[in-house]
């Protein structure tokens, strides 16, 4: 549909031209001495351009990153706190897991992407962007007893256990996070 509006304002462009040179031609001395139509042959075609984003990838907080090429799989991280509070600022998944092209790309599943991050080093990679923690002892107290009461030593807290729901409650698949090798399908 969108390639069929590009033809037809393609098509229209010479009849414009025309028109408009024919005019400011008729208003000069002579019309029969149009000057010759002149082709930028080094421009890009139009047809060949890429179309524009569509206006809902845009939000109004600034730019968002594509994450479309991970959502036909992982479809349940589209509204993840993690995920959307880093897109709004241009920070998609490939850039914290890397462009894993052989992951995305295997149908049996058992290619692992280019980047896991095993849990002790969670907080550095985070780091390397969220320098100072800029919250109330009281409310980082909270959050703790609300979501891991469990862990006793404050050194054993991940940032993920207080931000976001990006752990998965199920694996299909393993793979060691560091050695990348195939664990297994924990599920099967
Ligand atoms: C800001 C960095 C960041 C972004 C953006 C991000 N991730 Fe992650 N991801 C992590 C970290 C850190 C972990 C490890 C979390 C943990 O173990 O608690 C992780 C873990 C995961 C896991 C494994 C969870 C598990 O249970 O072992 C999956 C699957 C995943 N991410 C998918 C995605 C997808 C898909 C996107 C984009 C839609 C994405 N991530 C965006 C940092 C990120
Ligand atoms: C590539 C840089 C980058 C990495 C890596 C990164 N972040 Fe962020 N994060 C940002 C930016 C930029 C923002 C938006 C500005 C801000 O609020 O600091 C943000 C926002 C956030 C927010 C929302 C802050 C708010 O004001 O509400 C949280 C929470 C957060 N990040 C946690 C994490 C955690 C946890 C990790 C590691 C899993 C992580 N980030 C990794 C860059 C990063
Ligand atoms: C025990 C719970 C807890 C842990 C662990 C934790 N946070 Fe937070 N964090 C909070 C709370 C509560 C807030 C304030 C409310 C909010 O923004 O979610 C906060 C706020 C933030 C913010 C926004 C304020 C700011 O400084 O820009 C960022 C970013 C953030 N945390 C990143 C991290 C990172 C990175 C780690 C790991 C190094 C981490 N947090 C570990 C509870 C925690
Ligand atoms: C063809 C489907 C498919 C696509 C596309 C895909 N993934 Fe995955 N990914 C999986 C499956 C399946 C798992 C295993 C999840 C499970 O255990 O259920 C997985 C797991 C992961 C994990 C967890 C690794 C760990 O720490 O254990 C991350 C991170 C991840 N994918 C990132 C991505 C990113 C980033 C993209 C987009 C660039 C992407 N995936 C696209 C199927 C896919």
């Amino acid at each position: 549909m969108r390639h069929l509006l590009w033809l037809i304002a393609l098509a229209t462009v010479p009849s414009l031209l025309w028109m408009c040179t024919a005019k400011t031609a008729a208003d000069g001395p002579k019309a029969s001495s149009l000057p010759p139509l002149k082709v930028d042959k080094s421009a890009p075609l139009l047809l060949l351009d890429e179309p524009a984003k569509p206006a809902s990838a845009a939000s109004a907080d600034g730019p968002v990153a594509d994450n479309s090429a991970c959502y036909c799989c992982h479809d349940n991280y589209q509204t993840e706190e993690m995920v959307t509070v880093h897109a709004r600022e241009d920070i998609g998944c490939v850039e914290c897991h890397g462009q894993s092209y052989d992951h995305r790309n295997d149908e049996d599943n058992v290619t692992p992407p280019d980047i896991m991050i095993p849990a002790d080093q969670i907080a550095a990679s985070c780091q390397k962007c969220h320098e100072t923690h800029d919250a109330p002892a009281r409310d980082v107290i909270a959050r703790w007893q609300e979501r891991c009461p469990a862990k006793q030593n404050p050194d054993e807290l991940l940032c993920t256990d207080c931000h976001g729901a990006h752990r998965l409650a199920l694996r299909t698949v393993r793979w060691d996070k560091k050695t990348r090798k195939l664990l297994g399908r924990p599920e099967e």
